[in-house]
């Protein structure tokens, strides 16, 4: 536990909105005071009626969860309309284009409330209506977060499809939310290459006939092909309407979306968050978790299909009224000092990115960063994975020129927002640690038994009180919701992650401690991988482990035992991989497949991950007990025929 500690940088400390008194006290109050805390917190929104209760709620014996529930906003209002007001002139949103040579684009606060406006007129032309799920499934361009503040408008519920998802995927998401609305584009552009949304879009919904209108934003050359009756361009039906669309007053309780995340069983869960507080979590954790100025430029790299493109691109930014910018593409294109060309072009002060492409350019060496002035940057900020220490020091010295703090954000979909940081200003850094608890929250460790850890620990991750930024079920299924999340340790929030605890309280995640893996900063469920492989007809059974991987952290070990009497043959690998990519989108591209007569099972028939996981490692020296197994002569093969290198 004595990693080292590197001291809050000179002029962060100085500046900062938030010393490490003022968090000492604030923290303090959000838990001693917690009703009062949260009713003045309250005030960062604009309520049509202000709440008059904050926290109503109860992990036990039936989760209910709720949140200033006599209050009405709009969420749209926060984000977009009152900074119209307030500050019209001022840059909402600058978009960079994948490709440097095309044209970018920029929004002040009040074109963006046109632009928002008028895209909500458009839906309500389309027929959809409060309380409507909108699916959206779009490439990162200013129309997606459009598309979303335009549902928080006029009180639709908006569940945003990553656009690497395949068509089953985007099906599957359709149909279990009820969606009878689709908001897409023509193609999507990344690195370099054409992603072809529509046409994904038309797989899909061969196979249902939910969808009554799918709207089409032109990022091509428009040759898409249309379905008469279901399939409109934006700007058509955008044409016909004005931008004058009042913001429909909402219950703070009422659903703001839905976001499929993946759990260790089944299929992904529709996590579902409301707009009151899931709004003034955004906003509070932005201003406090990246020190918010109003000079800021904020580049947050995530896709708006994820929570991190939820929370910091479309809602906590621009519930503060902050300048941002979104990026359509990826990080090596056309060149691996993209990130850094952005951050001199525009002047970046908060750069807000994943481990895995802090890994990813780090292997590429110094070179690309320092041809480029990064004077600018005052913050840099990690987020979805476990940052290696390594990863975390190029970040702080290369990058940040040993001058700026970098805060490494614990959070997750369910969470809302950021749960565990340091504060840019206050705290010392420990990389590799993320560091302590936000206010409100107050987090413990359990052992298995669910017994409460004290002091410097290891264990299970665990929230003891609720917060506003909290899911509040899984779509169409609340009991699944208190089933994962809430069913392992009585009257606790159980996250999924394991952790560590330092004798100061900070915080360090060891990974998840579910069959969940993280590949890339990719949520992705084990059991999803082997449902999309039982699928194929060749395949009697799969097994998939993760395994680690130096620059996605985690990579995929799928294996896969073939019906009797097909070949075991690197062609069958091939069609796997593929399959795999089909069924649920690249996000899942196995690693590997390692094709098995057998995979080792106890005498009743249980499959021994653990020793798949050691192989997938590589850690045969350790494989423990493997006496219950059946047979053991099925490990023996599998080591000598163990994938990678
Ligand atoms: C992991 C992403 C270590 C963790 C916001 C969590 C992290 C899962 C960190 C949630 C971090 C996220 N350090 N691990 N700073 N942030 N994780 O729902 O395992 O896509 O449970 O939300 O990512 O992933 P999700």
């Amino acid at each position: 536990m004595s990693d080292p500690v590197i001291p809050v940088p000179p002029t962060a400390a100085k500046d900062t909105n938030c010393s490490a008194s003022d968090y000492r006290d604030l923290y303090n109050h959000s838990l001693e005071k917690s009703e009062r805390f949260w009713l003045d917190q309250a005030d960062r929104l604009d309520w049509i009626k202000r709440p008059t209760v904050a926290g109503n709620w109860s992990y036990a014996p039936k989760v209910d969860i709720k949140w200033f529930e006599d209050g009405q906003l709009n969420a749209c209002w926060n984000c977009v309309d009152r900074h119209a007001v307030a500050t019209p002139d001022k840059t909402a949103l600058i978009f960079e284009p994948d490709d440097p040579a095309s044209d970018g684009r920029r929004f002040t606060y009040a074109q963006l409330k046109d632009e928002v406006a008028r895209f909500a007129n458009v839906m309500k032309t389309l027929g959809v209506a409060r309380g409507d799920r909108v699916t959206i499934y779009m490439p990162m361009v200013p129309e997606a977060v459009f598309a979303m503040l335009a549902c928080a408008r006029i009180g639709a519920v908006h569940s945003v499809v990553f656009g690497g998802f395949s068509p089953h995927a985007l099906r599957d998401r359709i149909e279990d939310c009820e969606s009878d609305f689709l908001v897409t584009a023509d193609i999507g552009k990344r690195g370099g290459k054409t992603v072809p949304l529509k046409q994904n879009v038309d797989a899909a919904l061969s196979e249902t006939p939910r969808v009554k209108s799918v709207l089409v934003v032109q990022v091509g050359d428009g040759s898409a092909a249309m379905t008469d009756g279901r399939d409109h361009w934006l700007h058509d039906v955008s044409a016909g309407v004005d931008n004058d669309c009042p913001c429909a007053p909402m219950e703070a309780e009422d659903p703001l979306f839905i976001l499929y995340t993946s759990g260790s069983t089944g299929k992904p869960k529709g996590v579902l968050h409301t707009t009151g507080g899931y709004l003034l979590w955004t906003a509070m954790t932005f201003a406090y978790g990246f020190d918010h100025r109003d000079d800021d430029l904020f580049f947050c790299t995530a896709d708006v299909g994820w929570i991190t493109g939820h929370s910091y691109v479309a809602y906590g930014p621009l519930a503060n009224g902050a300048t941002q910018l979104i990026f359509e593409g990826v990080p090596n294109y056309p060149a691996n000092d993209r990130f850094w060309q952005i951050v001199e072009k525009h002047g970046v002060t908060i750069l807000y990115t994943a481990p895995t492409a802090i890994r990813a350019l780090m292997a590429d060496g110094d070179a690309p960063v320092k041809k480029h002035d990064r004077s600018s940057l005052r913050l840099l900020g990690t987020v979805g994975e476990p940052i290696n220490p390594e990863a975390w020091r190029w970040y702080s010295d290369t990058v940040g020129e040993g001058r700026v703090p970098v805060v490494d954000t614990w959070w997750q979909t369910e969470t809302g927002g950021i749960m565990l940081t340091t504060l840019p200003g206050a705290h010392d850094m420990k990389p590799g640690w993320a560091g302590l608890p936000m206010f409100g929250i107050e987090p413990l460790l359990v052992d298995n038994d669910g017994k409460p850890l004290e002091g410097a620990a290891e264990g299970n991750l665990c929230i003891r009180r609720s917060w506003p930024g909290q899911a509040r079920t899984v779509y169409g299924n609340h009991a699944r919701f208190e089933q994962t999340y809430f069913s392992t340790y009585e009257g606790l929030y159980f996250s999924g992650d394991g952790a560590k605890r330092d004798e100061h309280g900070y915080y360090r995640i060891t990974g998840r401690v579910d069959d969940v893996l993280n590949v890339s900063g990719h949520r992705m469920g084990t059991a999803e991988i082997e449902s999309a492989l039982v699928l194929h007809p060749d395949v009697a059974e799969a097994a998939v482990v993760g395994f680690p991987h130096s620059v996605k952290g985690q990579g995929i070990y799928c294996y896969v035992t073939p019906n009797a009497g097909v070949d075991i043959s690197e062609e069958l690998e091939q069609t796997l991989r593929q399959h795999v990519r089909s069924e649920i989108g690249p996000v899942a591209t196995p690693d590997h497949i390692h094709l098995t007569r057998a995979l080792p099972k106890t005498r009743s028939g249980k499959i021994m991950r653990r020793i798949l996981r050691k192989i997938a490692e590589n850690e045969t020296s350790s494989l423990g007990d493997t006496s219950t197994l059946a047979d053991p002569e099925v490990v023996d093969a599998l080591i000598a025929g163990r994938k990678g290198d």
